[in-house]
């Protein structure tokens, strides 16, 4: 039993005294805490070693009681267990050098041995699990299968990924190969996420919304909801698509227990294609968290009046910035616990 469970009874749609507060990227660059241990291990180290990954999980946590946390890690781990090279790079970010660009690549690209490959992960979590005691639920995650793609095609980072599109609209044999293999690999991660101890489980995906709505179906969303259906039954999903409004609708009908929204679709709007009945999370523009704290605490109240206090979860509309003062992370947290229906 999770002591503060106002996170998994959003999943549920069940009624709440107020709603459940955590923010994408949390664990992360924006703390000093987070920082100090920047500076002695590379971001792998950090994520290979449940010590410090627990560690950077609860951080967070401990300043300033979110309602969940998420688990210190990379979405990048998943191609690294497929055979794929992946660095970080200071200053660059992700790095791939050996970016898929055939059909050919793909005959060493495996579907691995989840425990083999990523079992450290799994430690990190049951430390975790430990560290948190059942004070609150703990989210495991994996990128959708298309965002991976971006990387694993681009090579790095990007501003429209389009490498990865002429990728897809040039040899789309290959690209479909490769996201059922990336499909294959996170359905059976996230299902030993499962086992080791996560709460529920969220796809981000990050780059979905380079895509047109018709091309989103062909590329993200049909893999997307394989990994719904396979997860669904063991555990709540929340599907995370940046730009992806349009396919609200859809992914209403997936059977994940809740949907991700980012701040250009208004909670109005979100509410409407999503079909007024499944528990919406976000949408806080992560750049508003420059404005001063009284501002931020305005807007919070605002947004949660605009969602509605329940089926409902305060996140930003993507992740944290590095550079946000900690004061304003602070008061977008206080204000959701401090949010009254009735005024
Ligand atoms: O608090 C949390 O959300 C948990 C940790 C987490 C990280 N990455 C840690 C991290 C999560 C959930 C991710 C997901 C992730 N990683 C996504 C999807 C979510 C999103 O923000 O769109 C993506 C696209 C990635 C790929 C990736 N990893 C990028 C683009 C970067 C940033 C590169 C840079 O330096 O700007 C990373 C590195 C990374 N992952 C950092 C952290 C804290 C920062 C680098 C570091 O700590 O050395």
């Amino acid at each position: 039993m999770i002591k503060n469970d106002l996170f998994l009874r959003a999943l549920k749609g069940e009624t709440v005294e107020r709603p459940p507060v955590w923010m994408m990227r949390q664990a992360g660059r924006y703390l000093p805490e987070f920082q100090e241990i920047k500076t002695k291990y590379d971001f792998f180290t950090r994520c290979q070693t449940p010590e410090l990954a627990s560690e950077i999980t609860v951080q967070p946590i401990r300043r300033y009681g979110m309602d969940a946390a998420i688990l210190f890690s990379d979405i990048l781990v998943i191609p690294q267990a497929m055979n794929i090279d992946v660095e970080m790079k200071p200053g660059v970010g992700p790095w791939l050098p050996d970016p898929i660009r055939s059909i050919e690549q793909l005959d060493s690209v495996i579907v691995p041995d989840i425990n083999d490959t990523l079992g450290y992960v799994m430690d990190a979590i049951k430390m975790t699990k430990e560290k948190l005691n059942d004070e609150i639920p703990l989210i495991g995650f994996a990128g959708s299968p298309w965002t991976i793609l971006c990387y694993c095609v681009q090579g790095q980072g990007s501003k429209n990924f389009d490498i990865a599109k002429e990728f897809c609209f040039t040899k789309p044999a290959a690209a479909h190969a490769l996201l059922q293999k990336i499909t294959d690999t996170t359905i059976l991660y996230l299902k030993e996420k499962v086992k080791a101890g996560v709460n529920a489980v969220q796809v981000f995906d990050s780059w979905g919304g380079m895509l047109s709505p018709v091309d989103y179906q062909e590329f993200s969303w049909n893999y997307i909801q394989q990994i719904i259906d396979a997860l669904k039954n063991e555990i709540p999903v929340i599907a995370f698509g940046k730009g992806c409004w349009f396919a609200l609708g859809d992914m209403a009908k997936s059977g994940a227990s809740a949907l991700g929204v980012d701040w250009t679709c208004s909670p109005r709007n979100a509410r409407y294609l999503s079909g007024g009945n499944i528990t919406l999370q976000g949408n806080f523009d992560p750049t508003r968290l420059f404005s001063p704290p009284v501002e931020i605490k305005r807007m919070v109240t605002e947004m949660i009046d605009a969602f509605g206090k329940d089926k409902y979860i305060v996140n930003l509309g993507h992740g944290i910035l590095p550079n946000i003062p900690l004061e304003n992370a602070g008061a977008f947290i206080e204000a959701v616990k401090e949010y009254k229906a009735e005024r």
